[in-house]
């Protein structure tokens, strides 16, 4: 019923699977029938310290009773303690906030381009695969056609390098190139992990060539690697980075964090949002901050190593598995097939998780789960295979 309205009301842009969830409770979702579902998807890496968390509700009420919106062109207290603490957990930077992924990294491309108009240099170097957002630049720097499909002419000065290739960087390297962008771990390109060698080589060609190094930690941030942001797994400083889903654990806000040497490039008029930095999103997320402790971090790297073991192990028994890869609770399954039907048969068992690429299982539980939410996702998920076992 719900489905006949949604399709004639919405724009058809998304393929929902066929639930209403209607609450939620740290790692588990409630549908209207009251069926609890162990969460394993975090609303695409969003709620990563789980639902309905008691302390971030009190800072939401706390900031909700007093005030939710004042414009930017007003100074405010959530805001700057937000921007005080990013900038202690990252490094020497200025802060633009914003409302999503591709607002923030829509905000790094406008300011690498300002920077670049002084040498009339413009172009950014992606990576095939990449995913960076939907507005049309972000689009543009998205390495992958199928987003790019009708909505040409795309925003110009994106070239796209082969992901973990070197070679391909450096001969798509001119005198016109400003930025290399990059996520780290590519999300949507399927969990492609980068080589901790690659990323330092992009540090050294950027220095070399005076170029920005962008990394986009929008799905790696806020310790889903098991460190704070995945610069620090790999120990390569970018010199921007770009910030928004976990951040306020789903409430909506961006955040574009860029290196104090080039922080003059904006000037007053040069980029601004209504609603960017909304004082509700700032105030929850500096509770999130606090929560993402060591502990949290030992957490998602012993959990992770955990889940990362159980998967392998139903790669041995299950040979249409083709491979199992990612970092921390960040973790992808690719199968020889189309895993739609497997996620959504998961999802009758009470299992929510999500497919990109067409054959890639994702896996992107809240930082706060324990084996034995491994064990019932495992458990679920061979219970499902076990009817691909059959068919194979
Ligand atoms: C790496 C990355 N960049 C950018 C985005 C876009 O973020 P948003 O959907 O908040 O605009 C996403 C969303 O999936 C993402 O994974």
């Amino acid at each position: 019923m719900v489905k006949k309205y949604f399709e004639r009301y919405f724009l058809n842009t998304y393929n929902r699977y066929n639930v209403i969830f209607v609450k939620g409770n740290n790692q588990y979702l409630f549908d209207e029938k009251g069926k609890k579902y162990l969460d394993f998807f975090c609303g695409l890496a969003v709620t990563n310290l789980g639902h309905i968390n008691h302390i971030l509700l009190k800072a939401l009420k706390r900031q909700a009773s007093s005030l939710w919106h004042c414009s930017n062109l007003y100074y405010s207290y959530p805001q700057l303690k937000l921007a005080k603490e990013l900038i202690k957990l990252t490094f020497p930077s200025k802060v633009f906030f914003s409302n999503s992924g591709a607002e923030a990294n829509e905000c790094a491309i406008k300011l690498v381009r300002k920077y670049g108009s002084l040498y009339d240099k413009y172009e950014i170097i992606t990576f095939k695969n990449s995913f960076h957002g939907r507005t049309l630049a972000t689009l543009s720097a998205t390495g992958q056609e199928k987003f790019h499909k009708g909505f040409e002419p795309l925003v110009d000065g994106f070239k796209y390098a082969e992901f973990n290739n070197i070679f391909s960087v450096k001969k798509l390297i001119n005198k016109k190139t400003i930025a290399i962008m990059i996520e780290p771990i590519q999300g949507e390109g399927g969990i492609n992990v980068a080589d901790v060698n690659f990323l330092k080589q992009l540090r050294d060609i950027c220095d070399e060539n005076g170029l920005i190094l962008i990394f986009d930690e929008i799905q790696t941030g806020f310790g889903r690697t098991g460190e704070m942001f995945a610069f620090n797994y790999y120990g390569v400083k970018p010199d921007i980075i770009t910030l928004a889903k976990g951040i306020s654990n789903g409430l909506p806000l961006g955040a574009t964090l860029v290196d104090i040497k080039y922080s003059k490039v904006f000037n007053y008029g040069d980029h601004g949002s209504t609603f960017g930095g909304n004082l509700i999103s700032c105030a929850v997320a500096c509770e999130v901050l606090k929560q993402i402790d060591k502990k949290l971090l030992n957490n998602v790297k012993i959990i992770g190593k955990y889940l990362l073991e159980k998967l392998n192990q139903l790669k041995s028994k299950y040979n249409f598995i083709k491979s199992v890869r990612g970092v921390g609770l960040m973790l992808g399954m690719e199968l020889t097939f189309p895993a739609r039907e497997v996620v959504e048969l998961c999802l009758k068992k009470g299992l929510v998780l999500n497919v990109v690429q067409e054959k890639v299982i994702r896996f992107l539980p809240p930082l706060i789960i324990k084996k034995v939410d491994v064990d019932y996702a495992i458990d679920i998920l061979d219970y499902v295979f076990k009817r691909y076992d059959r068919r194979n």
